[in-house]
């Protein structure tokens, strides 16, 4: 298939494309680079031998999209171009919603325009809020977000949904991933956060390669093992495998689907830490502070539906992710500059 990949030099398209080009199929790039580099194309290409046509632009604009779907021709996209920080989110939501939901009404109507009706859409595991069980199913009610970006997901879910309903035509997966990390094994392409990062792994990888000095655990006071968050870590290539394999159910003309990918295995922050340091020989220093707002105990994924579904399965282990994760950092103590 010849698939536009919005977002598609960003952390989990980049990986996608990889796999998507191994698979046979035919990824077209799309980023307006407002938190990725070009550079990643030709990385891309050193990777998988093979070049993309990458288009410069925002999927707010909508003559760009006119015009990149007039000349491609695209059967399905795969939507990952998106603001997606928790906190930034919180001090500006609107213009959290003004480019996740409206360009995303953008881009759905000039596909629909355009007669492709085909998409995978990355959601999140922080549509289910504070999880009403864990492991966490698909039938697990979606809950109460905690930010402007979780809610442009949520909303986002619901918009797809019932344009699915209202012309069948359409097919929509929903994605929705649990705490992508590690990075492909060439050390080429991986997480590249702008300024101090958000999340755990890039954090643990910047303080390991000396750009930062310590890691702060958000509380050792939840109801966990061992008190520290517990989360489902997923290998981002194996993250992208499951878009290839949810590729086959828009051929099978899916209407709307929805799947969590995840590994069903949680990790606690300290299990993370030990597994990192065993991967890499570094040393992470870390002090215990207090809780982060609107973190939740725990979330792990029953990707049991995935499995049986799609076919499709994590393969990789924590020890794995940790020395993927550390490889793309110490091979690109700056990332992509
Ligand atoms: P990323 O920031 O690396 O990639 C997103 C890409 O979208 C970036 O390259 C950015 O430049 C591009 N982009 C943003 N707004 C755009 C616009 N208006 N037009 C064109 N391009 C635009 O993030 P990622 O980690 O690769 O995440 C990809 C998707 O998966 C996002 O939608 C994100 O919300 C979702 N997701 C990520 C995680 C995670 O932990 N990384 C978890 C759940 C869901
Ligand atoms: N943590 C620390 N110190 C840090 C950073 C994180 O202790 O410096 C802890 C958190 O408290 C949490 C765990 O590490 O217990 C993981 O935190 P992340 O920020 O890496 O990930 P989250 O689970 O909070 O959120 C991520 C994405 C969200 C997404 C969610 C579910 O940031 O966008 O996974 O997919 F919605």
């Amino acid at each position: 298939m010849r698939i536009l990949v919005t977002g598609g030099t960003g952390f989990i398209g980049s990986h996608t494309v990889v796999e998507l080009a191994e698979a046979g199929h035919e990824p077209v790039l799309l980023d307006n680079l407002s938190n990725s580099d070009e550079k990643v194309v030709g990385r891309l290409t050193q990777i998988t031998g093979k070049e993309f046509p990458f288009y410069r632009a925002d999927i707010r604009d909508r003559e760009a999209l006119e015009s990149i779907f007039s000349k491609e021709d695209i059967d399905c996209v795969i939507h990952f171009a998106g603001l997606k920080a928790v906190g930034e989110s919180v001090r500006l939501p609107w213009e959290y919603y003004e480019n996740n939901i409206n360009g995303s009404l953008v881009l759905t109507d000039v596909m629909r325009k355009h007669g492709v009706k085909n998409i995978i859409f990355s959601s999140s595991a922080t549509v289910y809020g504070t999880p009403a069980f864990v492991p966490i199913t698909e039938e697990c009610p979606k809950g109460q977000c905690t930010n402007p970006y979780g809610w442009t997901k949520s909303m986002l879910e619901q918009i797809l949904t019932d344009m699915q309903r209202a012309d069948e035509e359409w097919n929509v997966i929903l994605l929705r991933y649990f705490n992508p990390i590690g990075a492909h094994e060439s050390g080429l392409i991986g997480e590249n956060p702008n300024g101090i990062p958000n999340n755990l792994m890039p954090y643990i990888t910047q303080v390991a390669v000396g750009k930062l000095d310590h890691l702060t655990v958000y509380g050792d006071d939840y109801d966990t093992e061992d008190g520290t968050g517990v989360r489902d870590y997923i290998h981002v290539k194996d993250l992208a495998k499951g878009h290839v394999a949810a590729l086959s159910q828009i051929s099978a003309k899916c209407g709307t689907k929805v799947y969590n990918l995840g590994t069903g295995t949680g990790y606690s922050v300290l299990q993370v830490i030990k597994a990192f340091e065993e991967a890499s020989g570094k040393k992470i220093p870390y002090e215990i502070g207090a809780r982060r707002e609107g973190d939740i105990a725990e979330c792990y994924a029953d990707p049991a539906k995935a499995a049986r579904e799609l076919g499709w399965k994590a393969e990789y282990g924590i020890h794995r992710m940790c020395e993927d994760s550390w490889r793309w950092q110490s091979m690109n103590p700056d990332g992509y500059r």
